[in-house]
């Protein structure tokens, strides 16, 4: 049995590490989404495209082959056969993610790779719009949110921990910012799914928050 489990919500509501743990557990793929969309900004970045022009960057996707593989379960992103997904984990990229994340026609050019994905891989998935649009028919939908300043102290923590050289204002500015775009977009904004169940991780450790969310999953099957 094809086991769909969708993860939205905002910036550094613990998604991804906690979906990954989950994943573990269950023995099913994690696949982070957002991951796509920093691809395309940070390609359209190396590659001369401004990606903040809407028709620049709608007109250079047909040059992006882009796949998703997985080796040895740990997700990869390809773009025209080098792998970029080394360089996506930026504030820098984070901005462009969330500017190329309102267009239209890249929120059309992910979606079949998105939903490929998951009907050949159990999965859970986290992003945006994965509980909305993109597997709107996903067994289980979580929207996880949290307290904006305990969010940025996590992801100012993640920076600090990989040598970034970064404020915690400015983290807290750059997510407040990101939340405020990726909610008032036209295509797709974050939002929670009507069938979705809320869970707001603010005071949990990261193990509190994986058994409440493994607790959900498992009344559902
Ligand atoms: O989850 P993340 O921080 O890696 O996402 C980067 C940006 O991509 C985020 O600001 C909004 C966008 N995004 C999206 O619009 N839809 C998704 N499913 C995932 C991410």
């Amino acid at each position: 049995m094809q086991i769909q489990i969708a993860i939205d919500g905002p910036v550094g509501a613990g998604k991804s590490t906690i979906a990954k743990e989950c994943a573990g557990r269950l023995g099913i793929v994690y696949m982070d989404t957002g991951a796509l969309y920093r691809a395309i900004g940070v390609w359209c970045k190396e590659n001369g495209t401004d990606a903040y022009d809407e028709d620049a960057v709608a007109a250079v996707l047909p040059k992006i082959a882009l796949e998703i593989k997985l080796i040895s379960g740990v997700q990869r992103i390809i773009i025209n056969s080098g792998d970029i997904t080394d360089r996506i984990r930026t504030p820098d990229a984070s901005m462009l993610a969330s500017k190329v994340s309102s267009y239209g026609a890249v929120r059309t050019f992910l979606l079949d790779l998105q939903r490929d994905f998951a009907a050949k891989n159990s999965v859970i998935m986290d992003g945006r719009d994965i509980g909305t649009v993109i597997l709107p028919n996903a067994d289980v939908k979580i929207f996880l949110a949290a307290d904006p300043r305990e969010r940025a102290k996590r992801r100012y923590d993640e920076l600090i921990a990989k040598g970034s050289d970064v404020n915690f204002d400015d983290v807290l500015a750059d997510l407040e910012k990101r939340d405020r775009d990726d909610s008032s977009r036209t295509h797709a904004p974050l939002k929670q799914a009507d069938d979705a169940i809320l869970l707001d991780t603010t005071g949990y450790t990261f193990d509190e928050s994986v058994e409440r969310i493994m607790e959900i999953i498992k009344t559902r099957f």
